[in-house]
Order: C-alpha cells, then structure tokens, then sequence
C-alpha cells in the first residue's frame, strides 16, 4: 500500500517537474487557454470540444435529455478590493464591476475563480455530463478541485479531486479536464482539496436540478443561493503557520454572503453594498443555503419577518418539510428553505447570520427587497447593530436537526443496502 502511494506520489512529482517549464499563459492576454486536442477520451468514447455545451445553457427545465455541460475555470492568485474596485463605495457601480470582489473592503490575497469569489454558479440537469476544465494560472501552487456531496461511483472516482490519492495536484501554467456524469441531484458545491486554499476563496455552488422534482409545487422560482463563507483579513497561510497555542480557537473576523459583508467606516462615511436578494411579492422562493464555511463554528441564519420551511439537507436528501425561524449550519451543509414573499413590499429586510458558540461576535448581513427597490446601505448598516443576537429555540433546532440527521443516515444505509458498494471515507 505504501509502496503504491510512493509510486503514485513519485509519478505526481515527476510530472509536476516535467511540465514546470511549459506555462499555457501569456502576460498580455488575461487568460490564454493550453492548446490541447479538441477531443478527449471518456469511457471508451471520443467526446468532441463541438458536442460540449456551455454551461450557461445547461440551467434549463430539466427534461431528461442529458447534456455534456463545459466550463473553464482559470485559478489565479488575487486580491480583493483591488484596482478594479477604484472608486467603490463613492462610485456605487465600480463595487459590482467584472474583477471587483469588494468582500469586507479591504485588499487581502485570494484565489479566485475566473476572478471571482465565490466562483462562478455552476448549475445543471441530473444526469448531465460536468465537464470542467481547471486551468492553473497560479505562479507556485498546485490545486485540485472537490465536489463536495457528489458520490462519484462507477468509475468517477479520479475526479474526486483529493491530490496525490485520486489524482496528482495540477501544476502551475497546466489544465486538467475534470469529466463525469452526475446522476445525484440537490444542492452541491465544489471547492479546493489542495492545503487551505478552500479558506482563501476557491470555492463555488454546484446546483444539480432533479429531472424529477416532486417538492416542485412547493415553490415558484428556483433562483436563490446563499453562501456563507467565513472570513479573515489575512490569507489562511499566515493564520494557521507553527499553530500556536493562542491561535487554537481560531475564529473567522466576518462572514461573506456570496462574497459580500458590510463594511462601515463612520469618519470616512463609506458604506460598502452587501448582497441584495431580489424578490416579487406574494411569490415563494427556493433558497439553497450552503455553509462554504471553514473554521469550527456554526451559523445561525435568519430572515427578518420570513419563517423559512427546510425541505431538503445535504444535497439532495428530503426531508418531510419542517417550518423554522432559523437555520444552523456547519462547514460544508447544505439546507434548502422554502421562503415565501409575503410580507410587505414597502421595505427592505435584512439576512441576519451570527456564529455561534465561541464565534458569536462573527456577524454578517445581506438584504432581502421586494420588486427592486433601492436600498440605502447606511440605513441597513445602523438597522442591522440593533438586530443581535439572535433569538432562537435551541430545542426545535436541536430536534429537527437531530431528525433530518436521523433520516440522512436511514437514506445512506438504505442506498447502500440496495447498491451493496462500499464506500472509503478518507
Ligand atoms: C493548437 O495546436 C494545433 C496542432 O498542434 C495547431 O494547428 C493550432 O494552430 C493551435 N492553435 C492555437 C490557437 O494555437
Ligand atoms: C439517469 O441515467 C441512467 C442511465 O445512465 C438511467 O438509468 C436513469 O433512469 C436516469 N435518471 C433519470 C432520473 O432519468
Ligand atoms: C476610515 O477612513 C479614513 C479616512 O478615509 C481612513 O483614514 C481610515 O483608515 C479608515 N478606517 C478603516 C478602519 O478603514
Ligand atoms: C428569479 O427568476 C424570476 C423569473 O425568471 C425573476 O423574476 C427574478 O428576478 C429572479 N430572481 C433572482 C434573485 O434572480
Ligand atoms: C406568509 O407565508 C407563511 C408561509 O407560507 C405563512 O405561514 C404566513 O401565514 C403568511 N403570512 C401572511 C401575512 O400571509
Ligand atoms: C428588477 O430589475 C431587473 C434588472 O434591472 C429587471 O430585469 C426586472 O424586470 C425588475 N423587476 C421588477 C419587478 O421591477
């Protein structure tokens, strides 16, 4: 078994240093794609670059025609609240320009996805194809991505995106064709394996519409994603080197809602924009929840005046739907709500997160509108200090979660008594 690592290991390190010198990228154009054939091999059969569809079109009514789904994702170091941020907040339109990622207004090293973070949605039909092609535009480090939930049986095992175990780390200025079929559906996301750049922003949501979706009557529109990413000023290296004893109970400085968290500074009057979900009054919303989260807390997450119905966990596991105020989550699950626009449209609510236990200083907002009205982020700013802490049952949480937690584990055995595969869990 060792022998077979080092092997492997040996061959990663073999290839890393043989395509060292051969970088895909130029300086002058942003993103120069490796030239490679325009076919590749997938279970013994030739896929063609002109049978791939792009990814856009892949978020459609899912009718059971498969697609081959493509996306390119260039990694790249970079920082937000950069250049392309130049006169964000005072120039309101430069915080939501293409490159600028304003987080929590200051500059600090990132990875970014196609230059933004969180990474582009990805969003397809069950039994598509996902073809991803990552590009490593980094100077020194490898990556590999995870897609986080996804089983990948049958073969899809090399690309679950662990480096050195189920495949080798893709090396800076090279491309590595992720390319498997995805029969599960629910809510998904996909994040780096490599070290802890999933704690510097490599990361995204993965969304796997079911071609059958018997919870379908319970909502109008499936087109609202929250990510909780915590998040520190300073670049995961330099949080946990030689992790030293005053550094154990390591709590993220923010939160980011889909990449955004309120940032106030009174002498300068900046109010920087939070993440704004647009909603049509008397309609009823599917909100899928991810904890894109990292460091050991939870979060608490609520909406003001909207009781929310949890439907599903973890993916794509139903649960008999269960009406709360607030949804807890940890790194890495998932929760869909159903959130229903009836209150009144004449103001803007407010998405509350807050840690909890050891992190619950750590709080985060986003905005809830009705039919597009504007929002003035110094009024939510002062509204959301008077908002905390949370008030929530802790039993009811407790004993919907202690259920869905049952069910998850009835749902997983009942999978594997039927399929009688084995499953590793590294
Ligand atoms: C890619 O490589 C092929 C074959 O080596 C070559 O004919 C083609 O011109 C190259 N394309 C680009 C954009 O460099
Ligand atoms: C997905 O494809 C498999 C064949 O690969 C088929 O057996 C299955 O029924 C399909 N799933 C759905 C929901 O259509
Ligand atoms: C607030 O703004 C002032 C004036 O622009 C600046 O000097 C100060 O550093 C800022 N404070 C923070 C915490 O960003
Ligand atoms: C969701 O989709 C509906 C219908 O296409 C649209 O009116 C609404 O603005 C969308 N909401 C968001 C948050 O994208
Ligand atoms: C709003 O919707 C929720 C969930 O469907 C329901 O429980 C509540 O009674 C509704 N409130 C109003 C004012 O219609
Ligand atoms: C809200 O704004 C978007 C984009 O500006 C527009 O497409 C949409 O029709 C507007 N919705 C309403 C209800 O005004």
């Amino acid at each position: 078994m060792s022998l077979i690592t080092a092997y492997f290991v040996f061959l990663c390190l073999y290839l890393d240093n043989a395509y060292a010198g051969k970088k895909h990228y130029d300086r002058e154009s942003r993103y120069m794609p490796p030239n490679t054939s325009n076919y590749c091999y997938y279970p013994e059969r030739k896929i063609y670059d002109w049978e791939l569809t792009p990814i856009e079109y892949c978020k459609r009514p899912c009718d059971g025609k498969p697609k081959l789904c493509h996306i390119t994702l260039y990694i790249e170091q970079f920082t937000t609240y950069g250049v392309a941020c130049l006169g964000c907040p005072e120039i309101m339109e430069n915080c939501f320009k293409y490159g600028c990622i304003s987080a929590n207004g200051y500059p600090r090293a990132i990875i970014s996805i196609n230059r933004q973070m969180p990474g582009p949605q990805i969003e397809i039909c069950q039994n598509d194809t996902l073809v991803v092609d990552v590009v490593n535009i980094m100077h020194e480090s490898t990556t590999t991505i995870h897609w986080h939930g996804l089983r990948q049986m049958d073969g899809n095992q090399y690309y679950d995106g662990v480096p050195y175990i189920t495949q080798c780390p893709i090396p800076p200025g090279n491309k590595f064709r992720y390319i498997f079929k995805v029969t599960e559906c629910g809510t998904f996301w996909y994040h780096s394996h490599t070290g802890m750049q999933r704690l510097d922003g490599l990361l995204g949501a993965l969304i796997v519409r079911c071609i059958f979706e018997p919870l379908k009557y319970l909502y109008d529109f499936d087109n609202i994603s929250i990510l909780i990413i915590d998040w520190t000023l300073h670049p995961a290296r330099t949080l946990v080197s030689g992790f030293t004893i005053h550094k154990q109970n390591l709590s993220p400085e923010t939160i980011l809602i889909n990449g955004r968290a309120p940032h106030y500074n009174e002498s300068s009057q900046k109010y920087l924009p939070v993440t704004v979900f647009n909603v049509q009054h008397g309609k009823r919303y599917r909100i899928r929840i991810i904890g894109t989260c990292s460091y050991t807390c939870a979060y608490a997450i609520q909406i003001e005046s909207h009781p929310v119905t949890i439907i599903t966990l973890d993916g794509g596991h139903k649960i008999k739907p269960i009406g709360c105020d607030t949804v807890i989550v940890n790194a890495a699950e998932r929760f869909d709500v159903i959130l229903h626009a009836n209150q009144s449209s004449d103001r803007v609510y407010l998405v509350l997160v807050e840690g909890v236990g050891n992190c619950k200083n750590v709080k985060s907002y986003a905005v809830l509108r009705y039919n597009n009205k504007t929002v003035n982020f110094k009024e939510t700013e002062l509204k959301y200090r008077t908002m905390f802490p949370l008030k929530y049952n802790r039993v009811r949480i407790l004993h919907s979660f202690k259920l869905a937690m049952l069910l998850k584990q009835l749902v997983l055995r009942q999978d594997l008594k039927k399929k009688k595969q084995r499953i590793f869990v590294l």
